[in-house]
């Protein structure tokens, strides 16, 4: 058995037994320094990432208790959408990418689509004309977040692609490759680094400047933001053969592979001190190798980086397996350890997080088996 599929039997066996451990609830990171998870019951941005993963798991083994489970998230996640739980934000495209889009892609469910269409909607309620940009978080005109877009927003941007080419509907691409612009144009600098946020002026959109969150610093590149950036360009550039995305995913990828230290899995940001106890994101860098085989998908076979690419991928893939995997852990429930929710707010800065899981198993799907996960249907 390859490496890849050792793994990928691993993540197998613990998400069959989470099934019956997490129940109705959704995981969302661990508290504990890595054996269990924090539950809540669909009310978390992080939530898709579980429906994804069993989503994931049922395309790999077509075992059917994996796809009883993931239906019953989208009617959880149905229910949500009805209830308008703790969706005014932009992970709404997160949310419904991997559970109700991820059942359309898969089986032709009528109701699935319907559901994911209404949640790109709800999307579509964040975009600010003003500034022609989507609102990541907070209500409209809040004084801190009104005029704020982050990097991580170029993930949602899937599921308003996709609306347009379910429906013709041309405001959702024209709003996704406006707020993608925007981005690339704001959120990325000269030296292929990024912010993970940047302000504009509420009233007329004029650019105010980039900070941070969830980084070190203001002008620090935050990994996980620079991760999200690799793989959100890409996909603006797989829906709209803009070359210019494919570019700003490249440049995004070198910077990030020329500042990972030796065991190719990135701290949590690219500037914080490195010192013994400085935390790594292993979820970073699990999101920026399926990022990765995601770019190089993309690239021209007689692009002269792709070799490049590759084998760092490998290296990646084989240290977070190798050393931060729980393949020798059978009893807890996460995927891969070390990962950082928000280290200077003292969340979870060396733990589990469950979109670090999703994007480890979808990696190791894409290098064994070409399944891609759910951002975009097969073309
Ligand atoms: N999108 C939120 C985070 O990466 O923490």
């Amino acid at each position: 058995m390859s490496v890849w599929q050792t793994a990928i039997e691993d993540a197998l066996q613990k998400t069959r037994r989470n099934i019956g451990k997490f129940g109705d609830q959704f995981p969302h990171v661990s508290t504990d320094g890595g054996r269990s998870y924090e539950l809540n019951a669909n009310e978390d941005w992080t939530d898709g990432f579980w429906s994804g993963m069993l989503w994931l798991c049922y395309e790999h083994s077509g075992d059917d208790a994996f796809r009883q489970a993931a239906a019953r998230t989208v009617e959880s996640f149905r229910e949500r959408y009805e209830a308008d739980r703790v969706l005014d934000h932009h992970d709404i495209g997160f949310l419904y990418s991997l559970s109700a889009k991820a059942q359309w892609i898969i089986e032709k469910d009528e109701a699935a689509r319907q559901l994911a269409l209404r949640a790109a909607d709800k999307l579509m309620a964040r975009w600010r004309e003003p500034g022609q940009y989507f609102q990541a978080w907070g209500p409209a005109g809040d004084s801190v977040n009104g005029g704020r877009i982050i990097i991580d927003c170029m993930m949602n941007l899937p599921l308003l692609y996709w609306a347009f080419e379910q429906t013709g509907d041309e405001r959702y691409r024209q709003a996704a490759v406006l707020h993608a612009d925007k981005s690339r144009r704001y959120l990325v600098r000269g030296d292929d680094s990024s912010y993970h946020t940047f302000h504009f002026d509420q009233k007329n959109g004029e650019p105010i400047g980039g900070d941070t969150a969830q980084g070190y610093t203001n002008g620090s590149t935050w990994t996980r933001g620079q991760a999200w950036g690799v793989y959100g360009f890409a996909l603006s550039y797989r829906y709209t053969e803009d070359r210019l995305y494919l570019e700003t995913s490249k440049r995004l990828a070198r910077f990030f592979l020329s500042h990972l230290p030796e065991d190719e899995v990135a701290y949590w940001d690219f500037n914080a001190p490195i010192e013994a106890g400085t935390p790594r994101d292993s979820s970073a860098s699990a999101i920026f190798c399926a990022g990765l085989l995601e770019l190089l998908d993309l690239m021209d076979e007689s692009d002269p980086e792709r070799a490049y690419f590759e084998r760092r991928i490998r290296l990646a893939m084989e240290s977070l397996v190798l050393n931060y995997s729980t393949i020798n852990e059978p009893n807890v429930e996460g995927l891969i350890k070390r990962g950082s929710y928000h280290v200077r707010g003292g969340s979870s800065p060396d733990d589990f997080m469950i979109w670090g899981d999703y994007y480890y198993l979808e990696a190791l799907l894409r290098l064994e088996k070409g399944i891609k996960g759910y951002w975009y249907e097969d073309r």
